[in-house]
């Protein structure tokens, strides 16, 4: 039976900085983001915007009512959680009116969490092939005002659907993984912001990407001669073009093969920037909505990677008329983005909601987003759907 992707669904929030708008600001020069990290734009959330309305937005966009009433787990891969204790997808099970026999669960590792969902959702698929399962990659990536991260910021959705004889892509049975215990990227519980070894990051991610690969050599007899695409977690543009080159080492032909792919795969990341878990399924969809060249048998290999760290390479085979499954002009939706100055994004970056003494939000601003967070009552997180 082959199991895989079946549709894929993105969301953004409503607001954009222009990373040349931040470069001025810092007094940095703009090139160091636009050619030096590879990135053009960042995302940014407001407060009534949160990794659970998000993920519901991203998910509404893809799924019928025959879906809702198949699937039976919702999981919910995040590394920006709003609860220490309820899922994040017991909120968007209900939000989304699906059918309530089912499990919403929550996985943190970092930037990998979503790609561990979406193994636990392939299992689960072998086990009940008419089951699907919803699988939401749903982050905000925030490293603090004039930080050296800052201009990896990003906040976004990715929503997939996993089922048996899926529509997009079937998913290969060939995941390696590899676990490092390392401190490169980590949040302490009583910390709004994570912690960043950024240099350290940038070079765990590398050498966890070429040990793996070897390993995954080894273990599958496959080759880069095998795959049309890679897909890589992108927390910044340049890191993935950079682990792109570590694997492909002198193999030049290669390389400029799977440069060309890899272009068409960040242009949504570009403007989007760093939404974690979200990242590398970001780039899949950028891949499939902007490559003219991929085609149906063409395998693409992916490098997930959580610091910390966990990572995963494993592959898909694309399947015929998987383009139908798409949608043409996300970068026109992604241009209807509000704008923001610097001092509107720094307002919003410091943003919280007042809370009284018994809980309840004061005076939270309204938002005619199609999900968004409406109150907060005696500390309960309570969301409207447009
Ligand atoms: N014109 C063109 N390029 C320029 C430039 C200019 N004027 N000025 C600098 N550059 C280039 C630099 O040469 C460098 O490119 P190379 O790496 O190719 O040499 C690039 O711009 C970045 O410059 P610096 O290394 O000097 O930048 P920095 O020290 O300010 O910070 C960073 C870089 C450490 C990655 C920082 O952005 C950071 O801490 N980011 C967050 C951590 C991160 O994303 N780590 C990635 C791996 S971990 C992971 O993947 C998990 C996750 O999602 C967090």
């Amino acid at each position: 039976m082959n199991i895989g992707i079946d549709k894929i669904g993105f969301a953004a929030p409503s607001y954009v900085l222009d990373l040349a708008d931040l470069a001025l600001a810092r007094q940095i020069d703009p090139n160091k983001f636009k050619i030096g990290l590879l990135q053009s734009e960042m995302a940014v959330a407001p407060i009534t915007q949160d990794i659970v309305t998000l993920g519901a937005q991203a998910a509404a966009a893809i799924l019928s009512e025959d879906d809702k009433a198949a699937i039976d787990m919702v999981i919910v891969g995040t590394e920006s959680s709003i609860d220490q204790s309820k899922a994040a997808a017991v909120f968007i099970h209900q939000l989304l009116d699906i059918q309530p026999f089912a499990r919403s669960i929550e996985i943190k590792e970092a930037c990998y969490g979503a790609t561990a969902g979406l193994s636990l959702a392939k299992s689960h698929i072998a086990q009940f092939p008419n089951s699907k399962v919803l699988v939401i990659a749903s982050d905000i990536a925030k490293y603090g005002i004039a930080s050296g991260g800052e201009p990896t910021q990003g906040a976004g959705a990715v929503a997939m659907l996993v089922s048996a004889e899926p529509r997009i892509m079937v998913l290969n049975n060939d995941n390696v993984c590899q676990t490092r215990d390392i401190m490169d990227f980590w949040r302490p519980n009583y910390d709004k912001y994570p912690r960043v070894d950024g240099k350290f990051s940038t070079e765990q991610y590398t050498d966890c990407l070429t040990t793996t690969f070897d390993y995954y050599v080894k273990q599958t007899g496959k080759s880069l001669a095998d795959f049309a695409a890679m897909c890589l977690h992108i927390p910044f543009s340049k890191q993935g073009l950079k682990g792109l080159q570590a694997i492909c080492q002198n193999d030049e032909k290669t390389l400029s093969r799977l440069t060309e792919r890899f272009h068409e795969a960040i242009v949504y990341n570009q403007v989007v920037g760093n939404i974690y878990t979200g990242s590398i399924f970001l780039s899949l969809l950028s891949l499939l909505e902007n490559s003219q060249t991929l085609k149906a048998g063409d395998s693409v290999l992916f490098y997930s990677y959580g610091s910390g760290a966990v990572c995963e390479i494993f592959s898909g085979t694309l399947v015929e008329g998987y383009h139908k499954q798409l949608v043409e002009n996300r970068l026109d939706q992604l241009k209807e983005r509000k704008r923001l100055s610097v001092a509107e994004y720094e307002a919003i970056f410091f943003e919280e909601i007042a809370l009284d003494e018994a809980g309840n939000a004061i005076d939270l601003p309204a938002d005619d987003c199609p999900f968004a967070l409406q109150q907060v009552d005696q500390h309960k997180r309570i969301y409207r759907k447009n």
